[in-house]
């Protein structure tokens, strides 16, 4: 059942595990069932906005800030990104041509609610994206999506993270459409691109005796890096957090080109850099960061395709290798690398990683 570990050693790995399957049911009911698709079609009219604000709180706000990628390069809207304990106290102006949207696993985050009760009455919808179909966030909602991940148990977020991030894609794609900012055949290659996803999340599970290896190097340091640009910077942000949440070891993300304005400082042999850098557009840009850690003594943990590593020169430390995935969705692809490095990382540490220290699976008070 959804509430044993199937045979795993901690929820988490079954979480982990579980993402194909979860990303396949979130697409499939989006795509294919009525009612998805009437959620989506009929449910929001992205023409009626001028910019979305997108409040959540820890992993949650993390794909609120990858989808900012998407919404703005694929739909052309505008979004507003804050975490909900700063958005409920800064008083940000909002209007009818706003759409307020709320992402939540657990949907009772005390945060959260609270700035979705700041947005009544004055952003013109009050969308959510859950996993809890019966939460306060959600009945509080003009409309609330569900992510269809089943119960999270493991107090660091995993599966309903990448699952948040479907549903961030396939609104983005209804948003394009409703738009008119892509062309017929543009939209169509997204839309395959993001059915593609689930089995490119399968194909990266089975790299996890890679990860394994370079997890038991790692779990030796104090102070990890991790860098990535474009989407794959709120990536690192989110590979930083869950790596510090459950192995303890501090961990900072960092924009790459941001780099040399403040982090480039601490390089040296001391502080492993883990780059996400599939072979895209921005590749040649990340790597230039990337021989700036080197030449300093930094040791690289670098995570691409085939492709990216075979171009990434020599020097790097340790390499992780990814499937080729295409497109603007690679992000949700790269999201179980970095889990499985923390997860590893954790178990070479011992420490609890369904329960780390501290930590609370739904933070219902402020
Ligand atoms: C806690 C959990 C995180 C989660 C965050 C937001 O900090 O440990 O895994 O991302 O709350 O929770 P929510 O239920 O609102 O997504």
């Amino acid at each position: 059942s959804s509430t044993d570990k199937g045979g795993h050693r901690h929820y988490m790995s079954k979480e982990i595990a579980e993402q194909p399957t979860t990303l396949a049911n979130a697409l499939k009911y989006y795509t294919e069932n009525r009612e998805g698709q009437h959620l989506l079609e009929h449910g929001v009219d992205f023409t009626a906005f001028d910019r979305i604000v997108m409040v959540a709180c820890g992993t949650a706000s993390l794909a609120c800030f990858v989808s900012k990628y998407w919404f703005e390069q694929i739909a052309r809207i505008p979004v507003e990104i804050d975490v909900a304990s700063e958005f409920r106290y800064r008083e940000p102006p909002l209007n009818s041509r706003t759409l307020a949207l709320f992402v939540s696993q657990s949907g009772e985050t005390a945060d959260t609610l609270a700035a979705l009760r700041y947005c009544k009455g004055k952003a013109g919808m009050i969308l959510s994206i859950v996993n809890a179909t019966e939460s306060s966030i959600a009945r509080e909602s003009d409309l609330a999506l569900p992510i269809l991940a089943g119960p999270e148990i493991g107090v660091a977020s995993t599966k309903a993270f990448t699952s948040q991030l479907a549903v961030l894609a396939a609104l983005t794609l209804q948003a394009a459409r409703q738009c008119g900012t892509v062309t017929a055949a543009r939209a169509q290659e997204l839309s395959d691109q993001l059915r593609a996803v689930p089995g490119l999340v399968a194909d990266a599970l089975t790299i996890a005796p890679q990860i394994h290896r370079v997890a038991q190097q790692l779990a030796r340091f104090d102070d990890v890096l991790f860098l990535g640009r474009g989407a794959f910077y709120p990536m690192a942000l989110e590979g930083a957090l869950k790596l510090k949440e459950i192995s303890y070891i501090h961990a900072e993300g960092y924009a790459s080109g941001e780099l040399k304005h403040g982090p480039i400082a601490l390089i040296d042999e001391d502080m492993p850099v883990v780059v996400l850098v599939p072979h895209d557009a921005m590749f040649d840009k990340t790597i230039s960061n990337m021989q700036e850690v080197m030449a300093r003594g930094g040791k690289i943990i670098m995570i691409s395709d085939a492709r990216g590593l075979s171009e990434g020169g020599d020097g790097v430390w340790q390499r992780i290798e990814m499937p080729a995935a295409a497109g603007p969705f690679a992000p949700i692809v790269y999201a179980v690398p970095i889990q499985q490095l923390a997860y590893w990382t954790a178990v070479e540490k011992g420490t609890d990683v369904d329960q780390p220290r501290n930590l609370a699976k739904s933070v219902t008070v402020e």
